[in-house]
């Protein structure tokens, strides 16, 4: 009896941890940290032998917990069957998926085992936490040889406190990577993009005081501009903790006190303040002082907000000139890597004249969003329910917002971002429209100060496209993404006989148009895949859309042509979609030009945001 007891408070204690995780640090790059990116040794497991044992049982579960990849030092013991050596196994670059890494595990989908050694001089008074930008799907995470626990979703930021399991000197990581898609997952098993897997992202090991800032909100009020909102929260629950707000540029020096959760409220005055905009991205230091832990970071201060089809920035109405992403190198395959690459990419989207990104269709890297503050671009941010979700499945649900929760945490203080949106094209139903406003609900309660969205699904009846998604009554834009002259409505030139019958006094925002054009294909304007085709289509597309009262912006789909295994069409796809207005060679398309030049033209008409 005894021992079945002890076993179950065992599993039941493994169980317990697996799970935990504490909510992400705020501005973690703001930190001391050691940075664990580079190169780590891995190992293939498609059948999951360092997982399971031969009865399928998990080793994190067996009361010894030996067993398995993760306990490194086992790999080590060459007497033992153990058929891994991680000091002999080859090495993938961290952050960066493994697909474009090597030839084996270009469509890989399953567990990579990955292992990282590093040292570090344990200071008794500090806390350590191990922070990972994203893994893609399932991450299991052992710090020398102990389970930290798990997290499930791509795109999203997760940490573990490893303050009493880091050692003085050598510790070694050690992380399942499972890309496998899965039914009932967030996305599901159907999208159009590439299936990049791994530690996509950085990974960190932050050094803090023993108190520390957890977490900030330093934003203006919603629709105000001379009040500044927000919060601190403090890692432990201290009262009547004081902490000082600094942004010394903007006159503001204001001491805050925690309440018994140790959180304290921001709500001040602010008057000599520039606000932040595409045409001038204004950024400002702000500090937070808690005794020994100071925390800098620069932001930007606007306001958004919808006034019956208007968009208004800062109070003046805007167009939002746009252009769609995917999270991909066109020309080194694979996920952005680090600022170079990102910067590129935005470069691009502003020699567009754009002011507008939308970010599709899971949470981009947080280097991304920093560089759209920057550089100036307003940002669609999004989570990656699309498509055909398991709509009545409450762990569905929770995990989609969990990953809201984690994108809107983590977003919360850039000025870029102006959209949260819950999803794309996600097919009508009952429980699919349950399931879709409980997110929308969920979005404006953390964050009433920015508009929500999704991309609707749109229904033609002879040459009207109805937008009436009854999701579209709930969110604050009229948004919806339309392909006219790609997948339906004959030839470009054919289009403009069409048009839309929207439900909603919204202001429209058309998510996606476009079609495919092979770079360096020329025909004339009715052969498809010719960049002539495409040019022709965009023409198109805008004399349709300005038949639209209320159309207040555009994302095209889409900046760069980008791999998706749905592509498979030789010769003009090879496992590309080449909607792109740039190819996987960097080559601008006729298209280019023609969006280019709109925008200039909209901007003339709305003032320059650009
Ligand atoms: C859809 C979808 C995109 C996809 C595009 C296409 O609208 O949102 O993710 O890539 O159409 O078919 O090219």
């Amino acid at each position: 009896m005894i021992r079945a007891l002890l076993l179950t408070t065992i599993c039941l204690s493994l169980f317990i941890s697996s799970f935990s995780q504490t909510t992400t640090i705020q501005n973690i790059q703001g930190r001391k940290i050691l940075s664990l990116n580079g190169r780590w040794n891995f190992t293939i497991d498609p059948y999951e032998n360092g997982y399971y044992d031969y009865r399928h049982k998990p080793f994190d579960e067996s009361a010894s917990g030996t067993g398995g990849f993760y306990d490194d030092k086992k790999s080590a013991n060459k007497t033992d069957l153990i058929e891994y050596n991680f000091d002999l196994s080859p090495t993938l670059r961290v952050p960066a998926d493994w697909n474009s890494q090597a030839d084996k595990l270009e469509f890989y989908e399953g567990t990579v085992w990955y292992r990282q050694k590093f040292t570090l001089s344990r200071q008794q008074e500090k806390k350590y936490i191990l922070y990972f930008g994203a893994v893609n799907y399932e991450a299991h995470v052992y710090l020398n040889g102990k389970k930290l626990g798990m997290h499930k979703g791509g795109f999203t930021p997760f940490q573990f406190d490893i303050t009493d399991k880091i050692q003085n000197g050598e510790n070694t990581v050690i992380v399942k990577a499972d890309n496998s898609r899965k039914q009932d997952e967030i996305p599901t098993v159907n999208t159009d993009w590439w299936n990049y897997g791994g530690i996509t992202r950085d990974v960190f090991v932050a050094e803090l005081p023993a108190s520390y800032i957890s977490d900030y909100k330093v934003q203006l009020a919603k629709a105000d501009t001379t009040r500044l909102n927000g919060y601190v929260q403090l890692s432990d629950a201290k009262k009547n903790e004081k902490v000082i707000v600094l942004i010394p540029e903007a006159g503001i020096h204001t001491t805050v006190i925690t309440d018994d959760s140790g959180r304290a409220v921001i709500n001040t005055g602010i008057k000599q303040l520039k606000l932040w905009s595409p045409q001038s991205p204004k950024l400002y230091k702000v500090s937070l002082i808690h005794e020994q832990d100071t925390l800098n970071d620069m932001i930007g201060f606007r306001t958004i907000e919808v006034k019956g089809q208007n968009i208004l920035l800062n109070g003046k109405s805007i167009f939002l000139s746009g252009i769609s992403l995917h999270d991909e190198n066109p020309m080194i395959p694979g996920r952005l890597r680090s600022q170079g690459d990102m910067r590129m990419m935005l470069q691009w989207a502003k020699e567009l004249n754009c002011n507008y990104v939308r970010l599709a269709h899971y949470p981009h890297n947080e280097e991304m969003i920093r560089l759209a503050d920057e550089m100036g671009l307003l940002v669609w941010a999004e989570i990656p329910v699309y498509w055909t979700i398991s709509w009545e499945n409450a762990g569905t649900y929770n995990n989609a917002q969990q990953q809201l929760t984690d994108l809107v945490m983590r977003d919360k203080n850039r000025a870029s971002v102006i959209i949260w949106s819950a999803g794309n094209e996600t097919p009508v139903s009952e429980q699919r429209n349950i399931f879709m406003s409980k997110l929308v609900d969920h979005a404006r309660a953390l964050d009433n100060t920015r508009l929500v969205a999704a991309a609707l699904e749109v229904h033609r009846q002879g040459e009207e496209s109805f937008v009436n998604d009854p999701l579209g009554e709930k969110i604050d834009l009229a948004s919806f993404n339309e392909y006219a002259g790609w997948y339906w409505g004959g030839t470009p030139s054919e289009i403009t006989k069409y048009s839309f019958n929207i439900k909603y006094n919204k202001p429209v925002i058309i998510s996606e148009f476009g079609g495919d054009a092979l770079a360096g294909f020329h025909a004339d304007e009715n052969t498809r895949w010719s960049e002539e085709y495409q040019a022709a289509l965009y023409k198109n597309q805008f004399i349709l859309l300005n038949k639209v009262p209320g159309l207040r912006g555009m994302t095209p789909w889409i900046l760069c042509d980008f791999r998706s295994p749905r592509r498979q069409q030789p010769y003009y796809q090879d496992y590309f979609n080449r909607k792109g207005l740039i190819s996987e060679t960097g080559k601008k398309k006729m298209a280019f030009d023609v969006l280019k030049t709109y925008y200039q033209k909209i901007q003339q008409q709305y003032g320059s945001f650009k």
